[in-house]
């Protein structure tokens, strides 16, 4: 039946059949009942990357299964299985209760298991690659059932296969993580290493990754957000050389293939834009990268004020920001 569609930023959107599957089953019959739609199939997961058309037609699906489970696969090695509807962070918490090394880095993402892989979720120096084990899929068109390992997913820097080849066409069921009894602490980026003791207790990583991310991000709950909305640019290494040049204090990331990761939130903040406001929308004082909703405004304002914002940035630096979070509808 139609339904208000909450997501976190905050847009208005109404969904026109909205259907939440809470068993294996209901995933399939759901699919089969789209599949004999003219609109398009929307799969939403916690909605918290995504930016939403004010009318989804069609069916919009979210799945809802959220049990999860262990198998120990050795003395060290952990495999957990975890339900697409599952919040993230109540699994990386869960986990981290236990003693389990892996995912603590990946703490307070918001949004829902069976969305990590589809963009590859990362913060602090991990990347949900680095732990994943495999991933359960439902095709759409006739519902079968099918498991990507690691390198079937081919992922990348926010990027799998799920956003590319098959995009619209698999439902993520299920997500397995390989985690760890034996510490492996990830301490190599920003001040993470300074807030915890030698060596680190992987609740003392999880608990400093929370901090770190409450006082730089706004809270989804308080300020409508969708997280980063671009992805950080890879320049090949010349541009950025060229760039450095003239911006010497600009931070920069050498790549394993010699390309070089900028930051697009330091490049935003120095087109002026850090903590502006253009009606309903504007950029978060503390991170440059994340476009707020103060509330009441639609997404047209939304993409406007981006493409504003990509292209004085392009303008300036010559770099092409992409957008994050995904349209839908
Ligand atoms: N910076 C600025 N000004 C800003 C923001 C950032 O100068 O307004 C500089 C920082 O000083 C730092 C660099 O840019 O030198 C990187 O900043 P930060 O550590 O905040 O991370 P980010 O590159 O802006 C990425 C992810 C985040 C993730 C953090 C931490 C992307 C698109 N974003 O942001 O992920 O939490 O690293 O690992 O890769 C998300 O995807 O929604 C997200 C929040």
């Amino acid at each position: 039946k139609a339904a208000t569609l909450d997501n976190t930023l905050g847009l208005p959107c109404r969904a026109e059949r909205f259907i939440v599957a809470t068993s294996h089953d209901e995933i399939r019959n759901a699919l089969a009942m789209a599949a004999n739609d003219t609109a398009p199939l929307n799969i939403v997961g916690g909605a918290s990357n995504l930016i939403l058309a004010p009318r989804l037609s069609g069916v919009t699906l979210q799945v809802a299964c959220d049990d999860w489970w262990w198998e120990e696969s050795d003395d060290q090695t952990i495999l957990v299985y975890a339900q697409a509807g599952l919040v993230w962070h109540d699994l990386v918490e869960a986990c981290v209760e236990r003693g389990w090394w892996g995912i603590e880095n990946l703490a307070l993402i918001p949004g829902h298991v069976g969305a990590a892989p589809i963009q590859n979720i990362g913060a602090y120096g991990v990347e949900l690659a680095d732990v994943l084990d495999s991933v359960h899929v439902m095709y759409c068109d006739d519902g079968r059932d099918a498991v990507f390992s690691r390198d079937d997913c081919e992922f990348a820097y926010r990027d799998s296969i799920f956003k590319r080849a098959l995009a619209g066409r698999v439902v993520v069921t299920q997500v397995v993580l390989r985690l760890s009894r034996s510490p492996s602490p990830r301490l190599g980026y920003g001040d993470l290493a300074k807030r915890v003791s030698v060596p680190p207790k992987v609740q003392e990583i999880f608990d400093a990754v929370c901090a770190t991310r409450r006082e730089k991000l706004p809270d989804p709950a308080v300020l409508g957000n969708a997280g980063s909305f671009f992805t950080n640019p890879v320049l090949e290494a010349t541009h950025a050389e060229r760039l450095l040049r003239e911006y010497p204090a600009m931070p920069h990331f050498p790549q394993l293939d010699g390309s070089v990761k900028l930051a697009a939130g330091w490049l935003i903040e120095r087109c002026g834009f850090k903590g502006m406001r253009w009606g309903a929308f504007g950029v978060h004082e503390r991170q440059a990268l994340v476009l707020v909703h103060f509330g009441g405004g639609d997404r047209q304002e939304l993409l406007v004020l981006a493409d504003h914002i990509r292209d004085t940035v392009h303008q300036v630096f010559e770099v092409m920001l992409e957008r994050e979070p995904r349209l839908m509808g």
